[in-house]
């Protein structure tokens, strides 16, 4: 039976989580097939505030070893303006799970949630962003801090290794699924050492690949572009900054960062589940909060783990709820975020 670790975080991520485990658990119960729930709503920023501590070795060796995923809301508190918890806890797994895929499909399911004129209903952009390396691995320093000659240092650090199995993973997904096109953001023409490197690899990655096209684009025209004609785009590969930043801008125009899901994996070894926003200080505790992004992170862990019906009745569900208007306020509707749980359990359980 998969144990799967709960951490519901922060803000939003905690109101949100707890919907998506009561969808996991019908579609489970209906599907024969149970999982192990373990609640760690010990992490997070309460406890860095009140303690000093994030996450402990041990707890680490926990998620790793006797785990078999993790299904996470959120981390981020305004009282917590360096995000330490969130770096030591979020990037900690991704780096220490060696968690190098952070898989972002955003599919438009309904035409008028889409921000964009003349959108074209079968928009899907499926994005693979790097997620071990690049600008977030905190090499640097500082140095003269708070002094007026005060320097910063954030290393942009890309290994061979780690561009390849990214860029492979993205293009062998693309085969899988039949998608026409694969898409590298990248700045290499400013930044040539790293976007050297991303630039070459790909291509040659790409050759093994003959029947899927190919192209490099810069970020900030790729931003331009996407909202010019987003329909041209199908697979994206990205470095970790990039693909953050590419990854909310394909959400917004697919219907928004409440309904965005995503997996960070280590393909064979382990996987974190979480939605792409975070944890809105904004409107926590409102109980508006759109629990559909938490949703479909239920529907790829189903996948992941070989309930393709499982995750198709998810994914149905959520589609539904879209199409039918029922939904929280940012698409539109009127129902709380646990007004949209038990709708999406009800039909789940009327199926
Ligand atoms: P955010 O994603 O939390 O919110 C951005 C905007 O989108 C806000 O206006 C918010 O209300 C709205 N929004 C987000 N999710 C929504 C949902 N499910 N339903 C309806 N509206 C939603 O980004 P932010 O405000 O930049 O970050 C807040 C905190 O979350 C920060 O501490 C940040 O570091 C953290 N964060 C964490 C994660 C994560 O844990 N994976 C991801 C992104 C940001
Ligand atoms: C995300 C978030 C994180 C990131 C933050 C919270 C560090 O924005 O998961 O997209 O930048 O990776
Ligand atoms: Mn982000």
């Amino acid at each position: 039976m998969p144990r799967i670790a709960l951490v519901p975080g922060d803000g939003i991520g905690t109101e949100v989580l707890r919907e998506a485990r009561r969808v996991l658990e019908v579609v489970a119960g209906a599907s024969g097939s149970s999982y192990d729930l373990v609640d760690w709503s010990h992490l997070g920023a309460e406890r860095y505030l009140s303690e000093g501590v994030t996450i402990t070795d041990e707890e680490f060796r926990s998620l790793a070893d006797e785990h078999d995923a993790v299904l996470l809301g959120a981390l981020g508190d305004p009282r917590v303006p360096g995000n330490e918890h969130a770096k030591d806890i979020l990037l900690g797994l991704r780096f220490r799970l060696d968690l190098y895929v952070n898989f972002r499909p955003c599919t438009l399911i309904a035409p008028a949630l889409c921000p964009l004129k003349d959108a074209d209903p079968s928009l899907r952009l499926e994005i693979f962003r790097e997620n071990t390396e690049g600008e977030y691995t905190g090499i640097g320093g500082s140095f003269k801090t708070g002094t007026p000659d005060e320097i910063a240092i954030e290393e942009n650090l890309a290994t061979r290794k780690g561009v390849e199995r990214l860029v492979r993973a993205g293009f062998e997904y693309a085969r899988a699924r039949g998608r026409p096109r694969v898409t590298l953001v990248d700045k290499a023409n400013a930044m040539r050492h790293v976007g050297g490197l991303w630039r070459r690899v790909f291509h040659e990655v790409g050759e093994e690949f003959p029947g899927i096209e190919r192209d490099a684009m810069y970020v900030d025209a790729m931003a331009m572009d996407l909202v010019r004609r987003p329909e041209r785009y199908s697979v994206i590969v990205a470095p970790n900054l990039f693909g953050d930043i590419v990854s909310d801008l394909a959400a917004e125009i697919t219907g928004g960062l409440g309904l965005a899901p995503s997996a960070n994996l280590h393909p064979g070894q382990h996987a974190l589940f979480e939605p792409v926003h975070g944890s809105a200080p904004d409107i926590a505790g409102t109980g508006t909060a759109n629990p559909l992004g938490a949703i479909r992170c239920v529907g790829l862990m189903l996948d992941h783990f070989g309930n393709a019906a499982g995750a198709e009745r998810v994914n149905e569900a959520a589609v539904a709820s879209v199409r039918e208007g029922r939904t929280t306020p940012d698409l539109g509707g009127e129902l709380s975020t646990a007004g949209v749980g038990d709708w999406i359990v009800e039909r789940l359980e009327g199926a």
